[in-house]
């Protein structure tokens, strides 16, 4: 029988064979990975756990907490902050920066997360996840210690990213720049188990992911894209096209990983000031990453995602991403107006 790796030998042998990986890296990557198997471990009990419903607060976005929103957020934080790999974490669940304490030694890295993605999934047992990303904290002239503005670098800067999907199985996803790489979670063993490596999403598809009841408020150039898509064989694409929305970011790029498809969180006319309803640093730019090191593409409509430059830590940026082709014939339908 074929050796089982698991995520840690994977990481060594990663680190021994080109570098990729350097040891406060692979501790973060560790970290990480078992956060996400203590989050798996919450989201699997459900009600039987208490973990199901509203926490009644709100986050600096102004959206209704989930229970499992802070308890994933909590844990990520606890897992990582005496290890000595971070200097200061960012999440979606917090308003601003969380510093390493002091008591703690200081690492060169930054994580970004979003501990639990597809909030509105938890309570109806729909497939959720938790997204993160990590950048090197920047040798800074400001002599102060770690400042909110070290972490809006460009996508283009990240180090490391990831995705652990909470669905029938329980996945983790990774790219350190050279390739993606997929783990399933071994409960009895309770690790994680590499299962599929050098993941390619393929250049064509005829699957797009979008929610439709948006479509009236759409700008021109999606509206003409969706209604070719529609117009299916009959139409100036000539195929038929199928149509899927989970509604969790994870599970939706999940499916494009393996299977191909098209992913579109798009701007609209509703809040015209507010450029998507996605975050840039800590689900776009992880995402994004991913996408690209799987061969294919990630845009705002325009311009290459990883190559925006982020004003602030909860940005907003409008998504196209996915199967190469695809994602190049939206933006050149952006880019032609
Ligand atoms: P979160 O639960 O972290 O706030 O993210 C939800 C996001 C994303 O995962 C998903 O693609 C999108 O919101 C779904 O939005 P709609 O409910 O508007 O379809
Ligand atoms: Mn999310
Ligand atoms: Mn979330």
């Amino acid at each position: 029988m074929a050796q089982k790796i698991s995520l840690t030998r994977y990481l060594v042998e990663q680190q021994r064979s080109d570098g990729s990986i350097p040891s406060q890296l692979r501790l973060l990557l560790e970290v990480v990975a078992r956060a996400c198997k203590s989050i798996s471990q919450a989201v699997n009990k459900g009600a039987l756990g208490g973990v199901l419903g509203s926490a009644e607060s709100e986050n600096v976005q102004g959206e209704v907490q989930k229970k499992l929103d802070i308890i994933a957020n909590e844990v990520l934080i606890e897992a990582n902050e005496w290890g000595g790999h971070l200097a200061a974490m960012a999440s979606e669940e917090m308003d601003s920066i969380h510093l390493v304490p002091n008591r703690y030694p200081q690492g060169e890295y930054l994580l970004l997360f979003d501990p639990l993605d597809g909030s509105s999934n938890i309570d109806v047992n729909v497939s959720i996840g938790t997204i993160f990303s990590v950048l090197k904290k920047p040798e800074n002239g400001h002599g102060q210690g770690v400042q909110e503005s070290d972490f809006l670098q460009a996508g283009n800067k990240q180090v490391a990213a990831g995705y652990c999907i909470y669905g029938p199985q329980t996945t983790l996803v990774l790219t350190v720049g050279n390739g993606v790489a997929m783990f399933t979670l071994d409960r009895e063993q309770g690790s994680f188990i590499l299962t599929q490596e050098d993941i390619q999403i393929p250049a064509d598809t005829k699957e797009f992911a979008i929610n439709m009841s948006n479509q009236r408020h759409w700008a021109e150039p999606v509206q003409r894209y969706i209604g070719e898509c529609l117009a299916g064989k009959e139409g100036p694409r000539g195929k038929d096209f199928n149509m899927r929305w989970i509604a969790s970011m994870v599970a939706d790029v999940h499916r494009i990983l393996m299977r191909g498809g098209v992913f579109m969180y798009p701007w609209d006319k509703r809040e015209p000031e507010k450029a998507g309803k996605l975050r840039l640093m800590y689900e776009a730019n992880p995402m994004s990453w991913i996408v690209e090191q799987a061969g294919g593409a990630a845009t705002n409509g325009t311009d290459r995602i990883l190559d925006l430059a982020p004003n602030k830590l909860h940005e907003r940026v409008a998504v196209v991403l996915g199967s190469k082709n695809e994602v190049e014939r939206v933006t050149s339908y952006h880019t032609a107006l």
